[in-house]
């Protein structure tokens, strides 16, 4: 561990246990230094679940370990552009940053400390700033017509929505999303088919308990009402030098990443066998199985597995998507797409390493921290 490292780390114990005041001051902090940032988050901001703090401190304890860290970070800042974030805003809030550690750091909190936050606070703002100025071509955000709106089962529904400029990405990538239900609340969602001629995305989301954003977007949103998107991020895409065989494991709307992925290799593909395999609790969270096994139908190279953990008597496999995948193995000379929720990718990634399958190999996004 290096020292920046091992001064953030040690650091950070001394206020962890203080983390909801410790927000409460840092926001109170930013929005009296610059009153206008308030108007940049929600409306109901509820200090414990707010985001970006989290998203700092995980961001600066995360600044020594630089794989794919530089690309994340320039394309976090790219992101940031639909707050309407400014250069000058990454000053106000380090400020307020550094003024609550001190303050709730106390005693213990040393020049060292200090220090290492500045030092660290700095890279990631220059390279969010720069990732930002590299995409001023592109709009801060893209609105976009929800064309159509599928409900697929009691949670789930597929929507096709189509940005009025054109918004480039590759499969396997996720874009952040804003409906006018929920203003200024955005929530990622992966895209679910290779990028088309006439730009429309689709969306496969899952309303999740009291959750403001997949609610709005499964119970509310209709066709003609205009949703806003974020620029695309994510690294879940396809390496086309590999020539190695594929896995996707996918649990319920994790499914929309590897749909896109798919969809790009009928295009493509001729070489790659690959593997699917869909897991979700019972068989109508299995949404768009018809789909798949109509793929599978029509390319030899592609076959589907799908498995439900609490539906008896589901024609399918039973159990965790994730024993599956190993039941079927060994997957030595594998290329990996893992997507789904965390504790379902865990679990994958978990089996993964068991079988000795290098890291390397494996591409994952989690609905959440892993
Ligand atoms: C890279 C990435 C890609 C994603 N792609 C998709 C996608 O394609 N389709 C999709 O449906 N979702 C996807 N998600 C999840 C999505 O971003 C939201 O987190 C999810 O829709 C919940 O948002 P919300 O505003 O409705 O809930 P919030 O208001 O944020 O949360 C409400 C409550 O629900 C809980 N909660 C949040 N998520 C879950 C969950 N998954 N299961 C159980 N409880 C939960 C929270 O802890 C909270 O208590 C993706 C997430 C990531 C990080
Ligand atoms: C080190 C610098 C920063 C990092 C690492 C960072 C990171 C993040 C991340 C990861 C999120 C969550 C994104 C999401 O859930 O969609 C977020 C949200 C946000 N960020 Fe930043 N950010 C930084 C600086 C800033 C600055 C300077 C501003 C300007 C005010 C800002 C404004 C916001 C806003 C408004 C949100 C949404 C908050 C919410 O929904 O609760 N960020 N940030």
């Amino acid at each position: 561990m290096s020292n920046l490292s091992r001064l953030l780390k040690e650091s950070w114990t001394l206020v962890e246990e203080q983390q909801d005041k410790l927000a409460s001051y840092f926001y109170a902090r930013t929005f009296l230094n610059n009153p206008q940032l308030r108007d940049l988050f929600p409306v109901q901001m509820d200090v414990q679940r707010s985001r970006l703090l989290g998203a700092i401190v995980t961001a600066v304890q995360t600044v020594d370990n630089p794989e794919n860290f530089d690309e994340y970070l320039q394309s976090l800042g790219r992101d940031h552009r639909k707050f309407h974030v400014q250069p000058e805003h990454y000053e106000v809030v380090g400020d307020a940053l550094f003024e609550a550690l001190r303050t709730y750091g106390g005693d213990q909190w040393t020049i060292e400390f200090d220090q290492a936050w500045r030092d660290a606070y700095a890279r990631i703002a220059e390279v969010m700033i720069a990732g930002a100025e590299a995409d001023s071509t592109n709009p801060p955000y893209w609105h976009a017509e929800v064309l159509y709106h599928e409900r697929r089962s009691r949670d789930i529904a597929v929507l096709t929505c189509r940005p009025m400029q054109p918004l480039e990405y590759r499969a396997g990538q996720y874009v952040s999303v804003e409906t006018k239900y929920q203003p200024r609340l955005w929530r990622v969602y992966s895209i679910a088919n290779a990028p088309r001629k006439d730009g429309s995305l689709d969306l496969h989301v899952r309303a999740v308990g009291a959750g403001w954003v997949s609610s709005a977007l499964v119970r509310r949103v209709r066709p003609g009402d205009m949703v806003r998107l974020g620029a695309p991020m994510g690294q879940m895409t396809l390496d086309r030098r590999s020539t190695r065989d594929i896995v996707c494991v996918a649990g319920g709307t994790g499914l929309a990443p590897i749909k896109a992925l798919i969809e790009e290799m009928t295009r493509a593909n001729r070489t790659r066998w690959v593997h699917v395999f869909f897991g979700a609790k019972d068989r109508d969270d299995l949404y768009d199985l018809a789909c798949l096994n109509r793929l599978a139908a029509r390319y030899p190279w592609l076959s589907v597995v799908s498995a439900t953990s609490d539906d008896p008597d589901f024609p399918g496999e039973h159990g965790n998507v994730s024993d599956i995948v190993a039941r079927y193995g060994p997957w030595r000379n594998h290329d990996f797409f893992v997507s789904g929720s965390p504790t379902m990718v865990r679990s994958t990634l978990r089996t993964l390493a068991e079988m000795q399958v290098p890291s390397i190999r494996i591409k994952y996004d989690a609905f959440g921290d892993v």
